[in-house]
């Protein structure tokens, strides 16, 4: 939200009074003076007029987790053990996954409860690679990789998907790039080709690669660098 609407929005401010705090630099948002209304309180954001704190700000939380096979992406379900079980945190109603992986596909997940960093990090429009270690059961052939770079046609969603780098490493392995995370789209790629896949493992998203020390299952908080890469 701006800042001018944050502040009207408190009963002890109107317009008049929010313009005057600005001009005369009297706010701060996380220990920087704003003058320009358009600057953005976040609920992360700690804001200030003068000395008296308006808003201490929540904690952002930023987490990446090696995924195990046989657990499913989602915060609650009634049969399987979910992403979130492997997560021992304070507070994990506020977090989310950011760019789901099938039940079986395993490696790097991002847990967090900053929905518009984790809006930058998955959708299409920001064009981050999500990069697959893949094996399949077929051989891989030449023709994949010229298909997956011009796009396939997903006739459920109306689309067709974006450019996708392919890199053979066996005759059924292969490490796939792709900028969207549509709806098991790995597989349906493969899928084209009649060729099923049998493992998948996500090994970055973005900057972001999964950290060689987690063992599946294990996790980690973000360090500050990797946060601001976002
Ligand atoms: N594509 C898939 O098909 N499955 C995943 O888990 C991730 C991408």
């Amino acid at each position: 939200m701006r800042v001018d609407r944050f502040l009207s929005n408190l009963p002890r401010f109107n317009r008049k009074q929010v313009r005057l705090l600005l001009v005369e630099k009297r706010v701060r948002i996380d220990g920087k003076v704003v003058s320009d209304p358009h600057s953005e309180v976040l609920e992360f954001s700690r804001v200030e007029v003068d000395d008296e704190v308006l808003q201490v700000g929540k904690p952002a939380r930023y987490f990446m987790l090696n995924k195990p096979p046989g657990c499913v992406s989602a915060t609650r379900d009634p049969q399987h053990p979910t992403v979130l079980d492997l997560i021992h945190e304070p507070d994990k109603d506020d977090l989310h996954i950011a760019g789901r992986l099938d039940f079986n596909t395993t490696g790097l997940m991002i847990i967090t409860n900053d929905g518009s960093w984790s809006r930058r990090l998955t959708q299409p429009q920001t064009k981050l690679p999500k990069v697959y270690y893949v094996e399949t059961e077929q051989d891989i052939g030449p023709e994949y990789a010229v298909t997956f770079n011009e796009g396939l046609y997903f006739a459920f969603e109306d689309l067709t998907t974006q450019p996708a780098e392919l890199v053979l490493l066996g005759a059924k392995a292969a490490r796939l790039s792709i900028v969207e995370g549509r709806y098991h789209q790995v597989k349906r790629m493969f899928g084209h080709f009649d060729n099923k896949v049998l493992r998948l493992h996500r090994e970055s998203m973005g900057p972001l690669r999964l950290d060689n020390a987690l063992k599946p299952g294990e996790y980690r908080a973000l360090r500050t660098e990797e946060i601001q890469l976002i």
